[in-house]
């Protein structure tokens, strides 16, 4: 039987946010940010358990009490100077735990609004995926290129075009094998991309998006709150 884990890494500076904190820390709805991920990704029945990647350095983690998300989280204080790199510092770290033929779903810490729902479709869709695939959603806008001075230098065809979100599924062994081989992508698919592999694109929504900027912190609150009274 094929079991998932997840692994969320959290050792970013968040530095887009210019805030006092990092980001993953930050009071969305009375919690650090990170902390809503968390909640839905150890409340979804098919993960064994769930592995936040902290920076070394990490001194916030502490002041804050996680014990209401149960004994299927775990902290790894393994982080590494990129995403990428935070990412293999933990497969690495749950290798004895962890299977080759495990599924491994990496969520950023920033994604707060993520649903157990969201999370469900990914794990149905891929099932017998021979590859894996990722969260992702059709881009609905037309798409500019910019030049230096922040003028159109072209349109670029939406067609096709899709926004890569997390959780992004794989195996434990490709992904570690694919990390290694190209260790300077932004996530997990371009990694297994490049060993000339397609992963799977499975629609969501755009309620998954990533905290970025100061004025995402109270559209997230909106999101979870609707949610929270539904
Ligand atoms: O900066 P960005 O929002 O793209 O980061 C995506 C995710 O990767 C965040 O959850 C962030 O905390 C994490 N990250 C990390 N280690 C780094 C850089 C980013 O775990 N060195």
């Amino acid at each position: 039987m094929t079991r998932h884990f997840a692994i969320v890494p959290a050792a970013g500076s968040g530095s887009r946010m210019g805030a006092e904190r990092p980001k993953q820390y930050l009071d969305l709805c009375g919690k650090p940010l990170l902390w809503h991920a968390l909640a839905t990704l150890t409340r979804v029945a098919r993960i064994d358990a769930a592995f936040v990647v902290l920076s070394p350095e990490d001194e916030w983690w502490d002041s804050f009490d996680w014990t209401g998300l149960g004994p299927r989280l775990r902290v790894l204080r393994v982080g590494g100077a990129t995403r990428a790199a935070s990412v293999t510092n933990a497969l690495q770290a749950v290798a004895a735990e962890v299977h080759p033929e495990d599924w491994v779903l990496v969520h950023d810490a920033a994604r707060a609004c993520l649903s157990v729902a969201q999370v469900d479709a990914l794990i149905d869709a891929l099932a017998d995926d021979p590859v894996g695939g990722l969260l992702a959603l059709p881009v609905a806008d037309t798409l500019k290129r910019a030049d230096v001075d922040g003028r159109v230098l072209m349109t670029v065809s939406r067609e096709a075009m899709w926004q890569a979100q997390t959780p992004q599924m794989f195996r434990h062994g490709l992904l570690s094998r694919a990390l290694a081989a190209a260790p300077g992508v932004t996530d997990e698919a371009g990694a297994v991309e490049a060993l000339g592999l397609a992963p799977r694109l499975v629609a969501a929504d755009a309620t998954n998006f990533k905290v970025t900027y100061p004025q995402d912190l109270a559209l997230a609150a909106q999101i979870l709150h609707a949610r929270s009274v539904q």
